[in-house]
């Protein structure tokens, strides 16, 4: 038997029970397909069965609110992944006359949809043959074939790309591309991979040179950078100023005034800053957190740090709110709220 009989013998008897795995429906395999880009398919699983709950179909999706599909999305990262969810559902139901597109080709149009999910959807649902390449792929394929090139330079994709595509059978397109993906997650993991059970351990060339966790290659890449936050929160009659996003990773969430640097900066700098922006200069700043509240992103780190500022005139440039459940926000402003239990207002403090 080839790699791809031998791939799908092994799915249909080990195959992940999924949710969307009972369904070609395109909208639900593509939400499935974006939440799981970058999140685990335990947490993926909560989030897609909400999600689904709230918005069943194109024409919910389409008609709702950007805020709504942000609550949503709160906590799952890449908010830009539900941003584009919601611009092209819109287009899809509105422009398209609510006909998911089918081809690759014409999934690739969508904005939020790559390369990757265009293969996922158009092989999935529609048999089309289009090999998927994410990181379970990528890390199989180098194992198998012992492949050098590092799988996080873009010029390796071409390459891997191509071996993927000359792999995938002209039948059963899309369980293969979920098969593979299955296989590596379970069986070729990143640690601890399972060759004495693997059902390619006699042709794969990393299992016979033992060097299985010498692949992938990956070039090195410095994720040790920092970049510190400021929040300072504002109160006013029981309620807190936040400020909508407009720009980057958190567009059109929602947080407290926040001031960016590089390094730590003195409390006399903050002060300079504050007076800068929203001129006010005598207040009361109080540090909520001793500690930094910490928040990885995929380049960097955040350090956080949370600054109650009290008696001032009201500031223009946001709301005074004491309901932050109906506002997206970011992980890091869930851990600061968790951590200080900090409900409504900043009289419990
Ligand atoms: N990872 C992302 N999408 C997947 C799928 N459909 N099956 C298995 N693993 C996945």
């Amino acid at each position: 038997m080839n790699f791809s009989d031998l791939i799908l013998e092994w799915y249909d008897k080990n195959k992940r029970d999924l949710p969307w795995r009972k369904s070609k429906d395109p909208y639900k395999i593509w939400i499935s397909e974006i939440i799981l880009q970058q999140t685990k398919i335990s947490q993926g699983t909560k989030y897609y069965l909400n999600f689904l709950k709230k918005f069943p179909n194109l024409k919910s999706l389409a008609n709702s609110s950007e805020n709504e599909v942000l609550l949503s999305w709160q906590g799952l990262g890449y908010y830009s992944r539900a941003r584009n969810l919601h611009k092209s559902a819109k287009k899809i139901y509105f422009e398209l006359e609510n006909t998911f597109p089918k081809k690759y080709e014409s999934l690739l149009k969508l904005k939020g949809i790559g390369d990757y999910t265009a293969s996922a959807i158009s092989s999935i649902c529609f048999n089309e043959k289009n090999a998927v390449l994410d990181g379970n792929v990528y890390r199989i394929l180098a194992r198998y074939f012992l492949i050098d090139k590092p799988i996080n330079a873009s010029p390796s994709k071409k390459y891997f790309r191509k071996i993927a595509q000359d792999l995938i059978p002209n039948k059963r397109c899309g369980d293969y591309n979920q098969a593979i993906m299955d296989y590596s997650s379970m069986i070729c993991k990143p640690v601890d991979p399972k060759c004495n059970i693997c059902i390619f351990s006699k042709n794969c060339k990393a299992n016979l040179f033992s060097m299985t966790m010498d692949y992938p290659k990956k070039l090195s890449k410095n994720k040790n950078r920092f970049i510190y936050y400021d929040y300072v929160i504002f109160e006013q009659g029981g309620k807190n100023l936040i400020q909508k996003i407009n720009s980057g990773l958190w567009l059109n969430m929602y947080q407290f005034p926040v001031f960016q640097s590089y390094s730590c900066i003195s409390l006399i700098d903050l002060k300079g800053m504050i007076y800068k922006k929203f001129k006010v200069s005598s207040y009361n700043i109080e540090l909520i957190n001793e500690n930094f509240i910490n928040h990885k992103l995929t380049h960097l780190q955040i350090q956080s740090r949370f600054w109650k500022i009290s008696d001032t005139p009201k500031i223009k440039g946001g709301l005074y709110v004491d309901n932050f459940e109906k506002y997206p926000m970011s992980r890091l402003m869930h851990k600061f709220f968790e951590k200080y239990d900090y409900k409504l207002s900043l009289i419990s403090l």
